[in-house]
C-alpha cells in the first residue's frame, strides 16, 4: 500500500523505527513493544547492541527477534525501572492516548509501559486519529468470562468478536482470549479504560490512557513528525 508522497507504509515504519534510535541512551535497558513497526526498531537497534545493557520485551515474538538481533533480553521482573519504552499503536490521538493490541500483546505491553518513565510511540501517519475507536478495541479476557463481557459491551453499544486463529480462539502469550470490540467511540479514554478494567474477567483493555505516550514519532511522506504530549 502506498502512503502519501509515494512512500509505502512499510517505508514509513522503517523511517520511524530508525528515528527512535536517537532516544536510546548508551548503557540503558530499553523496553521494546510488539508489531511490524517495532520490528523495524529492533532491526535498527541491532546496530547499537554493543552499547545498550539489554532489552525488556513485551511479547514472545519480540523476544525472539531481539535475541536473533544479538540483543540480550532481561526479565521484566528483574528490572526496577526503564528509562524508555518504544512501541507502535493501532490508533493514537492528539493527546497520546492509544488503542493497542492488534498483535495480541496488549497486557505485556501495558506492563512494560507502566515500568517505563517515557513511552515513545512509533507509527505511520495512518494511525493518527481525532477520536479513538475506529480500530476494533482489543480486550484480553479470561476465557470463562468472555460471553458475559461481550454482553457488557453490547449494553454500551459495542459488538465484541472473539479473535480466532486457525479455526480456534487465539491464545495470547498469557494463555487468554482476545475480544475485538467495534462500534464504540472513545470520548473519554481515561474513564473508559478505568471502567472496563473493573469488569470481572478483563485482564487488560487495549486502550492505553493511563499508560499513554509522551511522544509520537509519526512517519509522514515528508519525514518524521515529532508530536509531544
Ligand atoms: C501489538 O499487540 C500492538 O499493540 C501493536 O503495537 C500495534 O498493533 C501496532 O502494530 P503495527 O506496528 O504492526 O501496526
Amino acid at each position: 500500500m502506498k502512503g502519501s508522497f509515494n512512500m509505502t507504509q512499510d517505508e514509513l515504519k522503517t523511517l520511524v523505527g530508525r528515528a527512535a534510535l536517537r532516544y536510546v541512551e548508551p548503557g540503558c535497558i530499553v523496553g521494546v513493544g510488539t508489531g511490524s513497526t517495532v520490528n523495524k526498531f529492533i532491526e535498527a537497534l541491532s546496530a547499537m547492541k554493543g552499547q545498550i545493557a539489554g532489552a525488556v520485551s513485551s511479547s514472545l515474538a519480540s523476544t525472539e527477534r531481539l535475541r536473533a538481533a544479538g540483543i540480550e533480553v532481561l526479565d521484566a521482573a528483574a528490572v526496577d525501572e526503564l528509562a524508555l519504552y518504544v512501541d507502535g499503536a493501532d490508533e493514537i490521538d492528539h493527546a497520546g492516548y492509544m488503542i493497542k493490541g492488534g498483535g495480541a500483546a496488549l497486557t505485556r505491553e501495558k506492563i512494560v509501559a507502566a515500568q517505563s518513565r517515557r513511552f515513545i510511540c512509533i507509527a505511520d501517519e495512518s494511525k493518527l486519529v481525532k477520536v479513538l475507536g475506529k480500530f476494533p478495541i482489543p480486550v484480553e479476557v479470561i476465557p470463562m468470562a468472555g460471553r458475559r463481557i461481550a454482553k457488557q459491551f453490547a449494553a454500551i453499544g459495542g459488538v465484541a468478536a472473539l479473535r480466532m486463529q486457525g479455526g480456534e480462539p487465539l491464545l495470547t502469550d498469557n494463555g487468554q482470549h482476545i475480544l475485538d470490540v467495534t462500534g464504540l467511540k472513545i470520548a473519554d479514554p481515561l474513564g473508559f479504560e478505568s471502567a472496563v478494567n473493573q469488569w470481572p474477567g478483563v485482564v487488560t483493555v487495549g486502550v492505553f490512557a493511563h499508560q499513554k505516550a509522551q511522544m509520537c514519532l509519526l512517519g509522514t511522506g515528508s519525514g518524521v513528525k515529532v508530536l509531544s504530549f
